[in-house]
């Protein structure tokens, strides 16, 4: 079930009493970690709301083709592409019939005309039904498209008949939707990352930063997401846009960041810190804009900042914890240091002396150390870099596990 973290689901509903199920397939998906949208045939309104299967999936429902408000929301055509899956569950023999001969009279088969997402399908009918010649034609040639069938189960029918044509139990869709995606490294794992720099403020207009793009920890937090994990991204001011199926938190201050890490940090298995965390801030912050005085130079009084990744490496429920070193001399000497100093599992030790990899370039070359051994990753992209450490941190962090 893992493997349906960060899935994004289409459940389509048709008119069968087996819709009443619906609503504890719901839970479950999204128990799983699986984003689920539902949309409903006319027909599957009279079995079960609108209003539950909203409630349930804390989205909205669709279920008309042709409504602006929806529409404007997210289209039908959005919707298409925005699937990773669609189950329809139950699935109805005029639903199967009108499927399998390509129509688009409603928004569900809009819909299967219009998505590249893989479609399944949970029949749901009176054994009779499922058993004519006709609904058994649209079966065969649906799953030579490529469709695939769930079932049905075979037992007592809500008619009173007995025999083929009982959707199966939530669970059991729940599962083979879960099949149907491959398993990432950090599959079902809750990853907390931190990215981009502080800012301190001096007075309303001016603070102490640095140069951090944010480029290296969004990169890593799209990493994890591909590698199946859930992703929280506690990111400082940075000109990014969020990736996508993760929750970012934009934070100011070394002192946000560090409560927006603390925040669920009980849920986290892994926690990275990439962020360039100011080691310090100003002692006070003026009320109004500093004004330019007759002294040559000017004092400023700052104060330690909260270690946010020692601080989260000292908890008794310590997750797996990734620093980095940015350094600009002895730069695997003091990685070391930090990587015992920090009680980290692992760092990540960076040349920040060079102009082409580091703060605010589009690659980066790392060294990544762990108690036992150095492994470098040669210069490239951001995003490949990423790819390489998540993997990494992922069989490392299994390693530590087991
Ligand atoms: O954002 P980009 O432009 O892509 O650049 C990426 C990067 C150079 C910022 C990144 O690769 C990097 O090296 N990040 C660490 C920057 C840093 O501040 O390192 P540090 O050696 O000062 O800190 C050591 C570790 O302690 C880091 O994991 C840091 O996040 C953490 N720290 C530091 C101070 C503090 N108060 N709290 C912390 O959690």
């Amino acid at each position: 079930m893992q493997r349906l973290t960060n899935r994004q689901i289409i459940l389509g509903i048709t008119g069968g009493i087996a819709a009443y199920k619906c609503a504890e397939l719901t839970r479950l998906l999204k128990g799983a970690g699986a984003d689920v949208r539902v949309v409903m045939t006319p027909a599957a309104t009279e079995f079960i709301t609108p209003l539950t299967m909203q409630a349930l999936s804390g989205n909205p429902v669709h279920h008309q083709l042709l409504d602006p408000e929806a529409e404007a929301g997210m289209g039908h055509i959005e919707l298409a592409k925005w699937a990773d899956l669609i189950l329809i569950a139950p699935a109805s023999a005029d639903f199967m019939a009108r499927l399998e001969s390509g129509q688009g009279n409603d928004l569900l088969t809009t819909l299967c005309l219009a998505t590249d997402a893989p479609i399944c399908l949970a029949p749901a009918m009176n054994q009779a039904m499922w058993r004519d010649i006709a609904t058994q034609a649209n079966a065969d040639k649906l799953q030579q498209r490529g469709i695939k069938l769930f079932g049905p189960g075979t037992g007592e029918q809500a008619c009173g008949d007995t025999g083929p044509g009982r959707m199966l139990e939530p669970a059991e869709l729940a599962q083979l939707c879960a099949e149907q995606f491959s398993s990432g490294a950090l599959s079902g794992k809750t990853v907390f990352i931190t990215a981009g720099p502080t800012r301190e403020p001096l007075d309303p207009v001016r603070y102490i930063s640095n140069h951090s793009s944010g480029k290296m920890g969004y990169s890593l937090a799209q990493a994890a997401v591909d590698a199946g994990a859930r992703v929280k991204l506690i990111s400082g001011p940075v000109n990014l846009a969020a990736p996508e199926r993760l929750q970012r938190v934009m934070v100011q201050t070394a002192r946000d960041m560090l409560d927006a890490s603390l925040d669920g940090i009980e849920q986290c298995d892994i926690f990275i810190a990439s962020a360039a965390v100011a080691d310090y801030r100003p002692t006070a912050v003026a009320e109004h804009k500093m004004k330019k005085g007759k002294e040559e130079v000017m004092e400023l009084h700052l104060v330690k900042n909260p270690d946010i990744v020692a601080t989260v490496a000292a908890r008794p429920d310590k997750p797996f914890t990734v620093g980095f070193a940015a350094e600009t001399q002895d730069v695997l000497a003091y990685a070391r240091d930090k990587l015992q100093r920090k009680n980290l599992n692992l760092i990540v030790a960076n040349d920040v002396s060079r102009s082409d990899i580091g703060f605010n370039s589009d690659e980066n070359a790392v060294t990544v150390i762990s108690a036992d051994q150095d492994q470098p990753l040669p210069q490239t992209s951001k995003r490949q870099l990423a790819n390489q450490l998540i993997e990494l941190i992922a069989s490392e962090y299994n390693r530590n596990s087991q």
